[in-house]
């Protein structure tokens, strides 16, 4: 059967952002088949347009209408490639949910993702900022990644070397950006299994239990962030607006003599890395608004749409804090969702 290009334009953006933010794309294609890609490639009107790339717009910022071609992630498929002594190799498309394929993996009897439990948005996505929580970072488990270059119309493979992974950073936020799709993801998922409990919260919430499973600190994991994360279905947000950032220890040394009850934890380099979370409630942001955009009542790190956010709205309630927290503690905070 030849590839379609079911082509749309003037696609409504308000349903595939997380943050509820009104936006249009001018054209739009929900992407199912990878021939699609090099179909798209061949035809010179909708090659030269600027792209978007959009998973489960979880982590995007829409500040204007997309005048180029969004590109949905539709790409479905999940299969267990390999095995050997140390690992099961489990491969997922780009378009698949990420946290039904973690649900998936779990169901199989392979733990390895149960940390990054209900992170909301595509498989595709998770490698661009390197997804964490609880201890765990996506790179842990990677394996690799198979990459679409428009440039050329060849598809890659990606170690975890080319990738570069750091916390909230990769590659395809430098050298690679914008410039591709991610098509899948091979995870390495340990045969040897061991919990990861380091993270304050868990530990305490599962201190009752002697060998938990890996489906019972996913289910753990479901808890801690349902009591502390609003539900992007009932209230816009992007989760986490700010990355947590890093200082010296210098300047954490002379912060804590400022402020004895500062929160942060020491990295493998030397560095410190601060609750950006607190920072702001002590800048007095938390459960505060600046027009429809509003900071979380229980986690001032989540900005949140009042009701018919603007993208400008949510841009000037960021640097509001960022000026702040920049004029209290001398720390810049960077924001964490790509802008678009
Ligand atoms: P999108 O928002 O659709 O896209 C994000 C970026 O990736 C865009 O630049 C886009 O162009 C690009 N992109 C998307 N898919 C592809 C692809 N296939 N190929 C190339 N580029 C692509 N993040 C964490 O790390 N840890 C958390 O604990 C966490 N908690 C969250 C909680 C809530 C309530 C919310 C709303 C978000 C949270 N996030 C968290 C952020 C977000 O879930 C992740 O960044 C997620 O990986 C984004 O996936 P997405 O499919 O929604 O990406
Ligand atoms: N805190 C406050 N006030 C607040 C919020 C937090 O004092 O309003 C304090 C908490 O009490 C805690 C510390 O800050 O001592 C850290 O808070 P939390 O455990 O909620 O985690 P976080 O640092 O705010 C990070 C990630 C989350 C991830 C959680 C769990 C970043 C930018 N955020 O949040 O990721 O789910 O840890 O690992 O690293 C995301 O990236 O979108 C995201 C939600």
């Amino acid at each position: 059967m030849p590839t379609q290009l079911p082509l749309q334009t003037d696609v409504a953006l308000d349903l595939l952002n997380t943050f509820g933010i009104a936006a249009t794309a001018r054209h739009f294609l929900h992407l199912t088949a990878i021939d699609q890609l090099q179909l798209l490639s061949e035809l010179p009107m909708l090659a030269s347009l600027p792209r978007l790339i959009l998973g489960g717009g979880s982590n995007v910022i829409l500040t204007r209408d997309f005048p180029g071609l969004v590109l949905h992630m539709g790409l479905r498929g999940r299969e267990l490639v390999d095995e050997d002594e140390h690992d099961f190799y489990v491969r997922a498309a780009g378009g698949e949910n990420w946290h039904e394929f973690v649900s998936w993996t779990l169901q199989q009897g392979w733990g390895g993702l149960e940390n990054l439990s209900l992170i909301p948005g595509s498989v595709g996505a998770a490698p661009i900022q390197n997804i964490g929580a609880y201890g765990v970072e996506l790179k842990d488990r990677f394996h690799s990644l198979h990459w679409f270059e428009f440039a050329t119309g060849k598809v890659h493979s990606l170690t975890l070397a080319d990738c570069q992974f750091a916390y909230r950073d990769s590659v395809f936020k430098h050298g690679l950006r914008d410039l591709g799709v991610i098509l899948d993801v091979t995870f390495a998922l340990p045969k040897h299994w061991q919990p990861q409990l380091g993270y304050g919260d868990v530990a305490q919430s599962l201190a009752s239990v002697t060998q938990p499973t890996a489906q019972q600190i996913s289910t753990t994991i479901c808890a801690i962030r349902q009591s502390k994360l609003p539900d992007p279905h009932i209230i816009g947000n992007a989760g986490s607006f700010f990355k947590n950032p890093l200082v010296s220890a210098e300047q954490r040394q002379a912060l804590l003599a400022r402020y004895p009850a500062l929160i942060s934890y020491s990295q493998p380099d030397g560095r410190y890395k601060l609750a950006a979370g607190w920072l702001i409630e002590q800048a007095g942001w938390k459960g505060r608004a600046l027009g429809n955009a509003g900071v979380y009542a229980r986690q001032a790190l989540v900005l949140v749409n009042l009701g018919g956010v603007t993208g400008a709205a949510v841009l000037a309630l960021a640097q509001s804090i960022q000026a702040d927290v920049m004029q209290q503690f001398g720390v810049q905070l960077e924001t964490e969702p790509v802008f678009v």
